[in-house]
């Protein structure tokens, strides 16, 4: 150990409670070893030596697109990489990847978080874990917890019952736990009434005891409330610098309102975390040129874009064909990221869309067209290029629709009205309302906020290099009419999670509410067929479920399997279906493949608040398993019958009635 906690004086330990500046951990002038960390998931967001700006890093697909591949593979990939620039600029610790639940589609920071669900965002902020850590650099699951909104987030508190913070706002940290991740990132809103960052309940007895995270517990930036209370709910580090915090620290401490045992719990949590990044920094090494990490966030965007419609198979766009480009961007450059803690400053300007299909040699004309005019040559396609800037998707706002602005929908119909056959690229972070055009287009590719890669990634799927393999993470909504209700923002602020566990897709489908492009949607330039459903089981509450996937096409492409788990006849109120595992398949043209996924007790289970655990009740449950939610391809029961004294009774024996 290079340094042990009675090397510390009562003042030292409890400085080393409080960051150093803003990015920096206190080091007792030299005593203890200098540990640094920065910004963000979709890159390295570090400042200029003037803090003015931040320096040029490689700006990745947001974790909203990353999600759209459900392919651990590619976030680790991606992940990997950016820990690869930690490492080249000396950043200990990344503060990524946020994997709150998307529970209503305006939050703002939805591009920067996974999905709706609870295993595809767990999985994959898992593998997002994996991929900083294997390379030496310490990664931080954020925000802990139920940070869904931006609005009021440091007022607000969430009403939240036990059941739903287990089920859905618990579930994700609990899966990525799995990777050991460094350190976990409190939230700026209060949880029942109490602010995370002081709440006993949600760090101490549930991160720490029930999900045994044992690593440092950090605050989110000025998240601390009160700095005292904050140390006995066991938050080890608060950030940034606040004088305030020392002086809190000092004062409890001589009212005997915390204790020695409480300072040096935390002091040795942070001290053990200080050996790991000097261990760390001993044989981490940079491996990337930058050549190979532009290629990863290319490969990245091929593997995540979603194609949302394609009427007439109007992509891939024909060999030799002639095209227009119509794009309401400034110099042709697409919001490549959120606003706010998350923007990278790109170290390359992403390519000319129009530019790199001309160069492709696939189109036998590409027009470029500035949104002022409005007389457009004839070509055998329009493509538009439209979306979200920073303005409208970013961190500490909402939005208020989920409508493009009127400047996009207008270029998209007058496009549209000119154009035989017309494809749109949408560029945004999060789920958009489509409503007032897409009747009149006959193709979307979702684009997300794609990084610096995005238009080389477009250009291979609109050429067919690629097939389009994405799916998406969230549902995307007819109207703001169906989206679930914000909850109350009163003189209180709070916000009352009424819809319990009925969140995104679980939310529509318990309310038969219609959606636009339903979780899990996306299509293919291949087609792929589902057979030969089979269920092998190993006890009453394990089991293998496998069945053959053949790609009927002459293309080679990828297909995200889902398999959804529903209690027949539950005594709570239970979603109609619940994603239990998936796969991502690639096969060539022609190939059949058998895949097993397999249901372990927790795919049955609902969290009890009787017994304060997790339940499996006696039932017949559905096994589905599809293209998306809400294309099912194959479909059979499970009966569990477990010992009758695992049981609850749900049924009074003297039924009189
Ligand atoms: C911000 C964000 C958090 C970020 C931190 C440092 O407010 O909520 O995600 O890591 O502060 O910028």
């Amino acid at each position: 150990m290079t340094i042990k906690i009675s090397d510390l004086t009562l003042e030292e330990k409890m400085h080393l409670l409080i960051g150093s500046g803003l990015w920096d951990m206190y080091d007792a002038d030299g005593k203890i070893p200098h540990v640094s960390m920065n910004d963000g998931p979709h890159g390295l967001r570090k400042p200029t030596p003037d803090r003015t700006a931040t320096i040029p890093c490689h700006a990745y697909p947001t974790l909203s697109l990353l999600a759209s591949s459900w392919n651990p593979e590619t976030v680790k990939t991606v992940s990997s990489a950016i820990a690869d620039e930690c490492i080249e600029h000396g950043t200990d610790i990344l503060l990524a990847p946020g994997i709150n639940i998307k529970r209503t589609p305006y939050c703002g920071r939805n591009f920067e978080y996974f999905s709706e669900d609870p295993l595809l965002a767990g999985t994959l902020g898992k593998a997002y874990v994996e991929g900083i850590q294997e390379r030496n650099v310490l990664a931080t699951v954020k925000h802990f917890c139920a940070n869904n909104l931006e609005s009021y987030r440091s007022q607000a508190s969430n009403d939240i019952d036990d059941r739903t913070l287990h089920e859905i706002y618990l579930r994700p940290f609990e899966i990525a736990l799995e990777a050991k991740p460094g350190c976990i990132m409190c939230s700026y809103n209060g949880v029942n009434g109490v602010f995370v960052s002081e709440n006993q309940y949600i760090l101490k007895t549930i991160l720490r005891e029930k999900l045994g995270f044992e690593g440092m517990l950090m605050s989110d930036w000025y998240a601390v409330t009160e700095r005292a209370r904050a140390l006995k709910a066991t938050l080890d580090l608060q950030m940034p610098e606040d004088a305030y915090g020392f002086e809190e620290l000092k004062q409890a401490y001589e009212d005997g309102f915390i204790t020695d045992a409480e300072i040096d719990a935390s002091v040795a949590r942070i001290l053990a975390l200080v050996e790991k990044c000097v261990e760390n920094r001993k044989v981490s090494r940079q491996m990337l040129t930058n050549e190979e990490r532009s290629q990863i966030a290319i490969n990245a965007v091929t593997d995540s874009v979603v194609l949302m419609k394609n009427e007439g198979d109007v992509l891939p766009l024909k060999k030799g064909s002639s095209a227009l480009v119509a794009a309401c961007y400034m110099d042709y450059t697409p919001t490549l990221g959120g606003g706010g803690s998350a923007n990278v400053t790109p170290m390359n300007k992403p390519a000319v869309l129009h530019d790199l299909m001309q160069k492709s040699g696939h189109f036998s004309k590409v027009i470029e067209n500035r949104p002022s005019i409005n007389i457009y040559e004839p070509v055998d396609v329009g493509i538009v290029t439209v979306g979200n800037r920073v303005e409208e998707e970013r961190e500490s706002w909402d939005r208020t629709t989920l409508r493009l602005r009127p400047v996009d929908e207008q270029m998209i119909r007058n496009v549209a009205r000119s154009h035989k056959k017309t494809v749109v690229i949408l560029y945004s972070g999060s789920a958009v309302d489509v409503s007032p055009w897409i009747d009149e287009v006959d193709a979307v590719v979702w684009a997300g906020f794609g990084g610096e890669g995005v238009q080389d990634g477009i250009v291979k799927v609109l050429t067919g290099e690629v097939s389009p393999s994405g799916k998406l993470a969230e549902t995307w909504p007819i109207s703001d009419a169906d989206i679930i209700d914000q909850g109350e923002l009163r003189d209180g602020l709070y916000v009352r999670y009424k819809e319990g566990v009925m969140v995104g897709y679980r939310y529509y489908e318990d309310g038969r509410i219609p959606v636009r492009f339903p979780f899990g949607h996306g299509l293919s330039y291949a087609k792929f067929d589902y057979s030969d459903l089979k269920i092998e089981k190993h006890s009453e509450t394990d089991y293998t479920v496998s069945f053959t996937l053949t790609n009927n096409s002459n293309v080679d492409a990828s297909e995200v399997a889902q398999l959804y788990v529903g209690e027949i006849a539950p005594h709570v109120a239970r979603p109609v279906k619940e994603l239990r595992a998936f796969e991502k398949v690639f096969l060539r043209a022609a190939e059949s493949k058998t895949v097993s996924l397999t249901l372990d007790r927790r795919a049955f289970a609902y969290y009890s608040m009787n017994i304060n655990d997790w339940y499996v009740e006696n039932d017949i449950y559905r096994i589905m398993v599809g293209a998306s939610s809400a294309d099912i391809r194959l479909e059979d029961t499970v009966i569990i019958e477990l010992p009758k004294y695992t049981q609850f009774t749900h049924r009074h024996r003297n039924i009189m009635t």
